[in-house]
């Protein structure tokens, strides 16, 4: 079975080409036009996945070694993401299914995130799945591929946000977190002190748009050569503080749970600070988490193409009319 992934959500044009479990191909172009204006611009973002679509889904073919006629699914990313960008992706590979007479395969793009652990590790279920990405911060539980259930979300800002958000405020570039992560690796951590709130009504929620104003509290009353001077430590406490912040909170939902293992993925899980601590809880607290590889951390089409994968594998009908949506519960999205 060889399924070809398309992921056009937000500011990456990706393809893949999977073949059962296996990648052979993941191509992923980060749109660079969005960085002058220090975040994603969703009119220029959908020009550039018509631009670059058809290049990508034909490199990716050709790493695979493999032609359009071999192709036997599409999965696609069908939502939540930016609508025009989602339409790029979408339509593309309705007219391969339409042409080519194979099922088309609507994948959620969380649900891709979380079908990305699997490709390079075997997780077991009833596991817990810490989602750090630019728009979301949740815990889900999955009892099994078809029974989920979301325990902890945030109540404003995701983690990922914190992280472009805090860069801004700094001074620095869009995408924040790999920026934040280079100033940070540079700098003493707890220099700086920041608390998180916890939310009242649910303290297993997330809250991090307070963080952010903190940061903005410390850094307005300084002057640009005592900002540039200390900012390797800001970044480091503050980099610190939204790890701790997920970790500690991955901790309190597994001792209320249980589950066998702790999957993390989406793009701040990219983080190798984040991995690091992660690493420490591992050995000090016999918490088996697992992280996908890197290059299926931030937003990648091999990772829809193995959410197709165990879709297929699950009670599914191919459906050529599907359109896209921006919400995250606009579908039923089992694997
Ligand atoms: O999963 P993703 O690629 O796209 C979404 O689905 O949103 O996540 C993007 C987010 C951005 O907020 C970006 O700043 C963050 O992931 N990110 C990181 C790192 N790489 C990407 N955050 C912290 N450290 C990183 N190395
Ligand atoms: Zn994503």
């Amino acid at each position: 079975m060889i399924i070809l992934g398309i992921e056009t959500s937000c500011d990456e044009t990706s393809a893949s080409i999977l073949e059962n479990a296996t990648v052979l191909s993941n191509i992923v172009v980060s749109q660079l036009v969005h960085i002058d204006f220090g975040g994603v611009v969703p009119a220029l973002a959908s020009k550039d996945h018509e631009k670059l679509i058809n290049q990508v889904v034909n490199k990716s073919l050709e790493v695979s070694n493999y032609k359009l006629s071999d192709i036997d699914a599409v999965a696609v990313t069908q939502g939540p993401g930016l609508i025009g960008s989602l339409m790029i992706g979408l339509n593309y590979a309705k007219g391969l299914c339409v042409g080519l007479n194979i099922p088309l395969i609507g994948v959620n793009h969380l649900m891709g995130h979380i079908a990305s652990g699997f490709i390079t590790n075997d997780i077991n279920y009833p596991y817990l799945c810490l989602l750090v990405s630019g728009g979301h911060t949740q815990i889900w539980k999955m009892e099994n591929s078809s029974e989920y259930s979301i325990i902890s979300t945030t109540v404003d800002d995701a983690a990922g946000e914190a992280f472009d958000k805090g860069a801004r405020i700094l001074g620095l570039k869009y995408p924040g977190g790999p920026e934040i992560e280079k100033y940070a690796s540079n700098g003493e951590v707890g220099t700086y002190k920041f608390t998180i709130p916890r939310v009242k009504a649910n303290p297993l929620n997330f809250s991090f748009s307070g963080l952010k104003t903190a940061l903005l509290y410390l850094v307005q009353d300084m002057s640009k050569s005592e900002l540039s001077k200390n900012i390797y430590n800001i970044a480091a406490s503050y980099q610190e503080t939204i790890i701790n912040t997920l970790l500690n909170k991955v901790c309190d939902v597994y001792s209320v749970n249980e589950v066998k293992d702790v999957l993390i993925v989406g793009g701040v899980s990219a983080n190798e600070r984040f991995r690091y601590k992660a690493d420490i809880l591992k050995k000090t607290r016999g918490i088996n988490i697992i992280f996908p590889d890197m290059e299926y951390c931030t937003d990648n089409a091999a990772m829809i193409a193995m959410a197709g994968h165990l879709k297929l594998k699950g009670n599914f009908k191919s459906d050529l009319s599907i359109s896209p949506y921006s919400s995250i519960n606009a579908v039923n999205n089992e694997f």
